[in-house]
């Protein structure tokens, strides 16, 4: 029998390699996506395959998400608001469809049973110093008037709900913390770090550094992570637990700057500009380090990331080189040229 995935937010980023691997490993999928921050164009590739379907609606909205549900042998919910520039723009409703879009998913798979998987964030670890992050850690968040930590709770929220809907009603549901994932398609409009430098190095113009650049993160090819993301939900032993899904190698913002500018070839500079000019009057703090320890992903599916920062880079760059070139289709292009 074909197994049937809903996937809520599978016109965004992450959620468009996850519905083009579901695919090809045989699924029906249904993408439920209110096109705020994802885009057709991520389906683009996609498009006219008879097993996908695509919905444009809330997720919060439960007359068309709960028959949705009812199809679906397994749920991945990835609809949320994302980026650190569109939480600090607009929290209100960020932690709206944060936190009553995620219960609306979890209220209702619970109700079938339906297996589900639900999309956290490395934010949720705060300003935790215990560097590299384990799920076991405790979460360090600032004060309510740093509207950057409002991501991070609405996250942390959604945990708290996923593992309390395990408890009391035997939902078999994974949540999966992700690290900083990138590659083709990912937007810069919401504040990602990587698409921002190559976008500006392509056009010549300044590499814009938040801070002093010192802050180091690692960074994850968008395909592990959505290997990650299935093979998780593919286990019995990960229903009720928590996984950091991330990278291994440790970089500084400002050498990442630096990686761009010479993977592109470009001729910018590299300005650092203060988080009070980034963000001002909106409190903002950041954290010298995020890194994960991805040993507990590792015991429970087998996980080592393939893909190298270089090829993350390169990706990021095919996806902009194409796009100034006026292609429709990206995604197809990008896997022509290459
Ligand atoms: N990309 C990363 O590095 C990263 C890191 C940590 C966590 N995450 C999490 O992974 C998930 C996917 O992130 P992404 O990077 O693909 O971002 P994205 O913005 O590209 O994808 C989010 C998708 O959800 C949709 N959406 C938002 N609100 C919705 C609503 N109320 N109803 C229906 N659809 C809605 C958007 O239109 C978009 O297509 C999110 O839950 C995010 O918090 C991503």
């Amino acid at each position: 029998m074909v197994r049937q995935a809903l996937i809520t937010g599978g016109a965004g980023f992450i959620g468009s390699h996850l519905t083009k691997l579901l695919l090809d490993a045989g699924y029906n999928v249904t993408v439920l996506d209110n096109l705020s921050t994802g885009s057709r164009q991520n389906l683009a590739q996609l498009a006219g395959n008879p097993k996908l379907k695509f919905i444009i609606a809330d997720v919060s909205d439960e007359k068309v998400l709960a028959p949705l549900v009812r199809k679906a042998n397994v749920i991945f919910h990835l609809a949320a608001a994302v980026g650190v520039q569109l939480i600090m723009d607009d929290p209100v409703n960020s932690m709206v469809t944060n936190i009553h879009g995620t219960e609306v998913v979890l209220r209702h798979a619970a109700h079938t049973g339906t297996r589900l998987v639900i999309a956290s964030t490395s934010e949720v670890y705060g300003k935790s110093s215990k560097v590299p992050f384990s799920e076991s850690d405790d979460l360090v968040f600032g004060n309510t008037s740093k509207t950057r930590w409002s991501y991070a709770c609405s996250k942390a929220i959604d945990e708290y709900l996923a593992l309390a809907y395990h408890r009391q009603s035997n939902l078999p549901v994974s949540v999966i913390r992700y690290f900083n994932t990138v590659g083709a398609r990912q937007s810069d409009r919401y504040g990602m770090v990587l698409p921002r430098f190559v976008n500006q190095a392509l056009q010549g113009k300044p590499l814009t550094v938040h801070g002093d650049g010192s802050q180091r993160r690692t960074f994850t090819h968008v395909n592990d992570s959505v290997d990650a993301t299935f093979r998780i939900s593919q286990h019995q032993t990960t229903i009720g637990e928590v996984f950091n899904v991330g990278g291994s190698v440790e970089i500084s913002i400002l050498e990442l700057a630096k990686a761009v500018i010479d993977r592109v070839g470009s001729s910018s500079t590299i300005e650092t500009i203060p988080y009070s000019k980034v963000y001002s009057g909106r409190g903002f703090e950041d954290m010298a380090r995020r890194v994960p320890d991805c040993s507990k992903l590792d015991q429970a599916i087998g996980y080592t990331p393939e893909h190298s920062l270089n090829d993350i880079i390169d990706d990021v760059i095919d996806t902009y080189t194409i796009r100034n070139l006026g292609f429709d289709s990206l995604p197809r292009v990008a896997e022509a040229i290459r």
